[in-house]
């Protein structure tokens, strides 16, 4: 089903809607723009997207679509030219860089494309880094997200000692330990050979099962949109498709 920007975002919205279930994210008319030498280049263009609460969405689309830059600018890594961004309420860009650090720590989660690993922590430190920078340390739930990635045998390594997989589970348990109330993945299976990715996957969405945290995931693979609730396609920096899993 291809559908213009604004047919395809209002569409999803009615399509999902639920009374009873209030949006945890709001994303309202994104665009952004890069300078790239004298051109300035639309990336993301009027961009409206909304998540519920618990919500599995997965974004699809070619290299070069905007995926990354979407799911960027929907964590506040990111702040559009134009548009605005809403968490459970609150508009995040009107917050400054302190408020948004403490939303970032204790609201949402995120796995990178490239992990972003600290090198200089191990493998623990790196898993309790959320809690410890909130000030709410936890070595209880940092050992079961290392036992969850199944990773005890490498708590002390440093991430250049790791394999790519490894650092994903890292990454992931990292994302995971604070159980934030929405995850935001960036082909997180991508490097992966299919018994890490099923790993990652499965932990995600046991996650999401167990603390009803949304996820918002980029992937290239169709096995796991088909798990999604929904899945809205990119197409040249706008939402080109918006499908619901029945
Ligand atoms: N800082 C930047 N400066 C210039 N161009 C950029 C910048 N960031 C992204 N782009 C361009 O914007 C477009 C969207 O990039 P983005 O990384 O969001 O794509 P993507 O859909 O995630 O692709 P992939 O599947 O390859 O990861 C690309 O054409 C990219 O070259
Ligand atoms: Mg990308």
């Amino acid at each position: 089903m291809t559908l213009s920007n604004s047919t395809a975002a209002s569409l999803s919205t009615e399509s999902t809607s639920n009374p009873e279930q209030q949006a945890l994210l709001t994303a309202t008319h994104l665009n952004k723009t890069v300078q790239v030498g004298e051109q300035s280049l639309s990336i993301i263009k009027d961009v409206s997207i909304h998540v519920d609460a618990g919500e599995f969405v997965v974004i699809m689309g070619k290299s070069g679509s905007g995926k990354s830059t979407l799911l960027g600018l929907l964590a506040a890594l990111d702040y559009p030219d134009s548009g605005s961004v809403e968490l459970a309420g609150q508009t995040l860009s009107s917050l400054d860089e302190d408020a948004l650090a403490i939303i970032r720590q204790r609201e949402m989660g995120f796995v990178f494309q490239s992990f972003h690993l600290l090198p200089t922590l191990t493998v623990a430190e790196n898993i309790a880094f959320p809690l410890d920078i909130a000030r709410r340390p936890n070595k209880a739930r940092v050992n079961e997200l290392i036992d969850a990635v199944d990773l005890g045998h490498r708590r002390h390594s440093l991430p250049n000692q790791l394999s790519g997989g490894e650092q994903q589970r890292t990454a992931v348990a990292r994302a995971l330990v604070s159980q934030p109330k929405i995850v935001f993945a960036d082909e997180p299976t991508g490097n992966l050979d299919e018994q890490n990715a099923d790993q990652v996957m499965n932990l995600l969405l046991d996650l999401r099962q167990q603390t009803g945290s949304a996820l918002v995931i980029v992937t290239h693979d169709s096995a796991l949109a088909d798990m999604a609730d929904r899945v809205i396609t990119m197409h040249d920096g706008m939402i080109d498709g918006s499908t619901v899993n029945g």
